[in-house]
């Protein structure tokens, strides 16, 4: 019997070894799908600047076609540049100002997918969490567009030790289902601040509400009530392992039928020994 006991530890070493590998894995995969899901409205974000800087390069290639002409042409005659051309001169200095706002929105939407999809190792490091809000907000704000509201009230906060890359996910997970559980028009809500020595961060939507009876089962693996292709029913059980586990919070939730939900993240400044 004891001779068997070193095999059954090495056993439950290797489950538990596999196990881990699997967590991260179907994180890492939740993770993909989720910005799969969101890309149609990432690609619209990016598309748009793009299209107004495509257009305002024909006029300006045009104007600077009829800039030289008439330069090249008061210079043969031996004449100061024509008033045209200082008209034009100030388009031209309009069309990169516009330019620069839209090379500004699509950097800023790579930026904020770049954290998601770095392909780092996910690892600890010190990091202002109302950055990362602002980088999954900015993602789920391409799937809003103008079908909801969003508004922001973000405490000063201390950094914190944690995993950037996960916590920027379960915030997406929040917002994503927040924008889900509203049908039509709405509004979403994030806040952050300082509770005793915890950051605490709270999305608040204007959906559907949770009824009584799924309340107790909405964190658990698998479950949905939303149909195959938009949810897999693992957004909020792997948000609780991540904050749960990986960080040594606590995540939970407030809902009231037909007038919304809100979740909050609660986030220790410092992490305890046995997280990451
Ligand atoms: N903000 C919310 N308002 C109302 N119901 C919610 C909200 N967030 C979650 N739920 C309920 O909890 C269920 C589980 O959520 P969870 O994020 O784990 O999975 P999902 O959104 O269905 O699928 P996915 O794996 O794509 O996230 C949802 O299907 C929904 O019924
Ligand atoms: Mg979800």
């Amino acid at each position: 019997m004891s001779a068997q006991e070193p095999d059954l530890k090495a056993y439950v070493s290797i489950l538990e070894q596999t196990l881990a590998t699997a967590k991260e894995q179907l994180i890492e995969a939740h993770h993909m799908i989720s910005v799969g899901m969101l890309l149609a409205g990432i690609v619209h974000e990016i598309n748009t600047p793009i299209g107004s800087i495509v257009s305002n390069n024909e006029v300006t290639a045009r104007s600077l076609a009829i800039l030289k002409e008439q330069l090249d042409k008061a210079q043969a005659d031996g004449a100061p540049p024509p008033p045209k051309a200082a008209k034009i001169l100030d388009t031209l200095i309009n069309l990169a100002a516009v330019d620069k706002i839209a090379c500004e929105r699509i950097m800023s939407v790579i930026r904020s997918l770049k954290t998601f999809v770095g392909g780092k190792t996910h690892e600890f490091r010190k990091a202002n969490l109302n950055e990362i809000l602002q980088n999954s907000l900015k993602l789920a704000r391409c799937e809003f567009r103008h079908r909801i509201e969003v508004e922001t009230e973000f405490g000063e906060l201390p950094e914190v030790e944690c995993d950037a890359q996960k916590l920027g996910q379960v915030f997406l997970n929040l917002l994503v289902n927040a924008g889900q559980a509203i049908p039509e028009k709405g509004k979403v809500t994030v806040r952050s601040g300082l509770e005793d020595d915890s950051v605490v961060i709270s999305v608040a939507d204007t959906g559907t509400g949770v009824p009584p009876e799924q309340r107790s089962r909405i964190f658990a693996p698998g479950f949905t009530t939303k149909p195959a292709g938009v949810g897999t029913g693992l957004g909020l059980a792997l948000s609780k392992e991540i904050v749960e586990e990986t960080h040594g919070g606590s995540i939970g939730f407030e809902s009231e039928v037909g007038q919304g939900t809100t979740f909050f993240v609660r986030i220790p400044v410092s992490p305890p020994p046995k997280a990451g």
